[in-house]
């Protein structure tokens, strides 16, 4: 491949694999899993596909210097050796997001502490002003990464983390990450293949990233900014090729989505953020109890994400995890059904076997992604039938 570097695209933990299937998707060669994280060989090209199509990325580095430093005068030093006037302008502004590991370097905010100097005193040296900082929109973010004495920097192409898609513009109370959302319907197995329901959808977020998925609708599609605008290199025809190509797979889709909550709020909150991504006529919200939801005809999944964590908002957690049990069991008969939680004592009170369970993290809560299989007919009718298949073989 011509030009090509080794990619960094960061996840959240437990979406590894997911993030590995996209990224091979594009074409990718040489992807490897990471904690975290995952490696490939790729260009500009790459870089710019998975910034725009990749739904379970959370941000796209490229390696830019390695080096070798055991304190931080000699990280200084080092630092000062690259020609930073040659990536930045005296009117723009930069950030630092530093990792370090290692007996060598403790504090991460010195370390990029010393990262800072080295680029605003060579610039105060060469041209008598420097560059600002700017942590919240920079012109370029830099990423210091340190283990041990290995020190790497690498360019955030994407800036703002790629969760923030652009259509959720208010949010109810413990909404999810949209990158979480994502990976959890790749990792349920949905081919967009059948009927998709959240029963419990607060600001929107799962129907809407189904709705995404199962319509070909790019990651990207709501956001006009990425970090790589605003590099020396941006190939901005390159940029509305990919673009164009990846909205130009738009489709329709044949089956239906369903979003409710029994919170008028988080209704009024889900409308909104449906209507600013143009998805009210393609998801069928409707504001009711879980317990009194008729799903649509037909095959279906429904995946949701009941209050957890939060135990203080619900009088009686075991209660609602066991109220959601019955009405797996009396509604949602021949359904895969998967939720995720972190409350595995609450998990028990709903009654039912799980088929699975994947570990996931919601920021820094451990959770499993639990799958129910709902058969038509009673567990015994099941096994009965099991039984007669057997005997048939
Ligand atoms: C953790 S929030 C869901 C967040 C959502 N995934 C998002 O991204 O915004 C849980 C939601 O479940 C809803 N809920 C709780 N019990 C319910 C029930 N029995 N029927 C319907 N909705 C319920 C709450 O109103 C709340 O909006």
């Amino acid at each position: 491949m011509e030009d090509s570097y080794q990619l960094v695209t960061k996840t959240a933990a437990g979406l590894e694999e997911v993030l590995a299937a996209e990224i091979k998707a594009l074409g990718a060669k040489n992807v490897r899993l990471l904690h975290r994280a995952v490696l490939c060989e790729g260009n500009k090209e790459l870089m710019y596909r998975i910034n725009y199509t990749v739904r379970t990325a959370l941000k796209v580095l490229k390696p830019f210097k390695t080096f070798y430093a055991k304190s931080e005068d000699q990280l200084y030093k080092q630092a000062q050796e690259i020609h930073w006037f040659e990536l930045l302008t005296t009117d723009q502004t930069f950030a630092i997001d530093a990792v370090v590991s290692g007996n060598f370097f403790t504090h991460s905010q010195y370390a990029a502490l010393r990262l800072k100097d080295a680029i605003v005193d060579q610039f105060r040296d060469v041209y008598g002003i420097r560059p600002s900082i700017n942590t919240l929109n920079p012109d370029l973010r830099i990423n210091l990464h340190i283990r041990q004495d290995k020190v790497q920097i690498l360019f955030d192409s994407s800036g703002e983390s790629l969760h923030k898609r652009g259509y959720r513009k208010q949010v109810d109370k413990a909404p999810m990450n949209e990158v979480l959302a994502a990976g959890l319907i790749q990792l349920s197995g949905w081919q967009a293949d059948c009927n998709f329901i959240d029963c419990m959808c607060g600001s929107g977020t799962l129907p809407i990233e189904a709705a995404m998925f199962a319509m070909n609708i790019p990651a990207g599609y709501y956001r006009n900014r990425w970090g790589f605008m605003k590099w020396p290199d941006y190939d901005e025809a390159l940029w509305l090729r990919i673009k164009e190509e990846a909205d130009s797979r738009i489709c329709d889709f044949d089956h239906e989505i369903w979003a409710s909550d029994r919170s008028a709020k988080a209704v009024a909150i889900a409308e909104s953020n449906l209507a600013y991504a143009h998805l009210s006529h393609d998801i069928h919200l409707m504001k009711k109890n879980m317990e009194d939801l008729t799903p649509p005809e037909g095959r279906g999944i429904l995946i949701f994400n009941p209050p957890y964590g939060d135990r203080l908002e619900e009088d009686d957690i075991d209660q609602v995890y066991e109220s959601i049990g019955n009405t797996l069991k009396h509604n949602f008969k021949g359904f895969q059904c998967w939720l995720i939680t972190d409350d595995a004592v609450a998990l028990k009170h709903v009654g039912l076997k799980p088929s699975e369970k994947i570990p996931v993290w919601n920021g820094p809560l451990e959770c499993r992604f639990v799958r129910f299989d709902i058969f038509e007919g009673s567990y015994k009718d099941m096994k009965a039938k099991n039984a007669g298949n057997d005997t048939e073989d």
